[in-house]
């Protein structure tokens, strides 16, 4: 079995003590800090060049959070041009470096080499309109990512509703590579915990059910039972 990794979405957190929130959900028993970086789409989302319509932080954040935690930062980077990102996410202490098929088809091969020449594990994501295979050449290449982020909802907003749909990619993923850490990303919580898990999920984000929890230690654990069972 995959050791099972409980990422509080620092996205349900409150910014303005980030240092603080960062700490007490390490002290509640999460394994590593779940960091979403967006970059902006104006109003028409169609036309924009940009990956969300919203916009969160950037490496001068992490930097900063950097200087308060030895956590994990699982950085998962929703915008368009992942690699501009590498070198400053790199430098500011980031753990993990997750970016979207979407937004590298043609460069993914050296932004992986380039994740990992900055000392940061390379996950891939992808949304939910993409198909699964679209990320089997990135695992199986000779330079592969280390981790596969499933999106369980749309990408841009926490507190919005799991798509169990998104399931059978899961199922595939996990059939297909029985060790590799795959992470689901939207939606979890104590009434979606168990599906997620038994389709073979291991890595396990969790933004507004454990921020809005009044014993985020509980919810914690009880997604760690999930997985682990
Ligand atoms: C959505 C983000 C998620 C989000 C999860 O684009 O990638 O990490 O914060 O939040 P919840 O758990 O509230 O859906
Ligand atoms: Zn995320």
């Amino acid at each position: 079995m995959v050791a099972a990794k409980i990422a509080p979405s620092m996205l349900s957190s409150d910014f303005s003590n980030l240092a603080s929130e960062a700490e007490r959900m390490i002290r509640c028993g999460a394994d590593w800090l779940h960091m979403d970086i967006m970059d902006y789409c104006t109003f028409i989302f169609i036309f924009c060049r940009h990956f969300v319509p919203n916009l969160t932080i950037g490496a001068p954040v992490i930097e900063s959070l950097r200087k308060h935690t030895k956590a994990y930062l699982d950085c998962h980077l929703m915008v368009t041009n992942p690699m501009d990102y590498v070198e400053p996410f790199g430098k500011a202490g980031a753990s993990g470096f997750t970016f979207h098929v979407e937004a590298s088809k043609d460069n993914w091969q050296e932004l992986v080499q380039r994740i990992k020449l900055k000392g940061m594990r390379p996950g891939v994501a992808l949304k939910p309109g993409t198909p699964i295979e679209d990320v089997y050449p990135l695992v199986d290449g000779e330079n592969p990512v280390e981790m596969v982020l499933v999106m369980t909802v749309e990408p841009g907003f926490g507190g919005q509703k799991f798509m169990p749909e998104m399931m059978e990619k899961v199922r595939a993923l996990r059939e297909k590579y029985p060790s590799l850490d795959i992470e689901v990303d939207g939606g979890l919580g104590p009434s979606t915990i168990g599906v997620a898990a038994s389709a073979g999920a291991n890595c396990i984000v969790a933004g507004s059910s454990v921020f809005g929890a009044s014993e985020p230690a509980q919810v914690i654990s009880l997604m760690r039972k999930s997985v682990e069972e």
